[in-house]
C-alpha cells in the first residue's frame, strides 16, 4: 500500500495547494508553483473543477441518488460531496494516506461518509470497500474528477466499475487535456513525470470514449464550467484545462 513520502510532490496535496487548502509540503507548493508557470490558469481550473464536483452531485440528488462512490477524491474540503447530498451516504478512495488521514478528519461529524486508502486500479478491494458501506444493487453516483488522466490504462477499471453498479447509477468524470493548449502539453507531461505521478492528458474523442456504453446526458463532453453551469460561465472555458461528462447506466 501506498507510503507517506512527504518528500515528493503528490497530486492529493499540489491539488489542495491550488484550491488555497492547507494541507500539502513544501514539494507540493514547489512543484504547483512550476505548474502554474506553465499553466498561470491551473489554480482557476481547480477551482471550476471542484464548482462541476458540486453540480454532478446536484444532478443525481436530482435524480434520486442517494449514495456515491468517490474514486481519487483528494481531500474533501467545504462544499464536498456530502454537504451538496446531505445524508447520502459515500465512500471516498483515493491513495494518498495523507489525503485519507484530512479525510478522516474533514468527515468527522459526517456520519454516513467515509473515506478509505485504495487504487482504484485495484477493482476487486474496492469493490469490497464499497460494498461494505453502500448498497451496490442500487444507483450510486460514481465520481472520478480530475483522477483518470493519472490513470495510464482506465478502461478496464472503468468497466469493472459500470458493471458492478445497478441500472440508474450514473458516472461523472472530470479529464485534464491539452486540447486548449497543444503548445504546453510536452512541458506539462515532463513536469508530471518528474514529479513520479505521471500524466495523460486525453482529447475530446478520448474522454468521450472513457464513457462509451453509457447514455451520455446532455450536454455531453464539454469544457468543465459548460457542463451544466449555474449562471453562464465567465471567459474562456478552455482554461478549465479540463473535460467534463455525466453518463447514466440503463
Ligand atoms: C487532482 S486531485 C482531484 C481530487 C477530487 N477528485 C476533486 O476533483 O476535487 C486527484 C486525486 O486523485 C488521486 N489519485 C491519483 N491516482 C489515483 C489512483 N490510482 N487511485 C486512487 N486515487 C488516485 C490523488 O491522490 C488525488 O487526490
Amino acid at each position: 500500500m501506498a507510503e507517506i513520502d512527504p518528500d515528493r510532490p503528490h497530486p492529493a496535496r499540489i491539488y489542495d495547494y491550488l484550491l488555497g487548502g492547507a494541507c500539502n509540503f513544501a514539494p507540493d507548493r514547489a512543484f504547483a508553483e512550476q505548474f502554474l508557470r506553465v499553466m498561470p490558469g491551473a489554480a482557476d481550473a481547480a477551482r471550476l473543477n471542484r464548482a462541476f464536483l458540486r453540480r454532478a452531485v446536484r444532478f443525481g440528488v436530482d435524480a434520486g441518488v442517494t449514495q456515491f462512490l468517490d474514486l481519487g477524491s483528494g481531500i474533501p474540503t467545504v462544499g464536498n460531496v456530502h454537504e451538496t447530498a446531505p445524508g447520502a451516504r459515500v465512500l471516498h478512495v483515493d491513495n494518498d494516506p495523507i489525503a485519507i488521514a484530512h479525510s478522516e478528519i474533514e468527515l468527522a461529524d459526517a456520519p454516513n461518509a467515509t473515506a478509505v486508502l485504495g487504487d482504484l486500479r485495484d477493482t476487486d478491494a474496492v469493490l469490497a470497500a464499497a460494498a461494505e458501506v453502500l448498497d451496490l444493487t442500487r444507483p450510486v453516483g460514481l465520481l472520478m474528477l480530475a483522477v483518470l488522466h493519472f490513470v495510464d490504462e482506465p478502461h478496464e477499471p472503468l468497466r469493472r466499475y459500470t458493471d458492478a453498479i445497478a441500472p440508474g447509477s450514473y458516472l461523472a468524470i472530470t479529464h485534464g487535456t491539452a486540447d486548449g493548449a497543444p503548445d504546453k502539453r510536452e512541458d506539462v507531461l515532463r513536469l508530471y513525470a518528474s514529479s513520479g505521478s505521471p500524466a495523460t492528458p486525453r482529447d475530446r474523442a478520448q474522454v468521450a470514449d472513457l464513457v462509451d456504453g453509457l447514455v451520455v446526458e446532455p450536454p455531453g463532453v464539454v469544457w468543465t464550467p459548460l457542463w451544466r453551469p449555474d449562471e453562464p460561465a465567465a471567459g474562456n472555458p478552455a482554461q478549465s484545462l479540463t473535460y467534463a461528462v455525466v453518463a447514466r447506466k440503463v
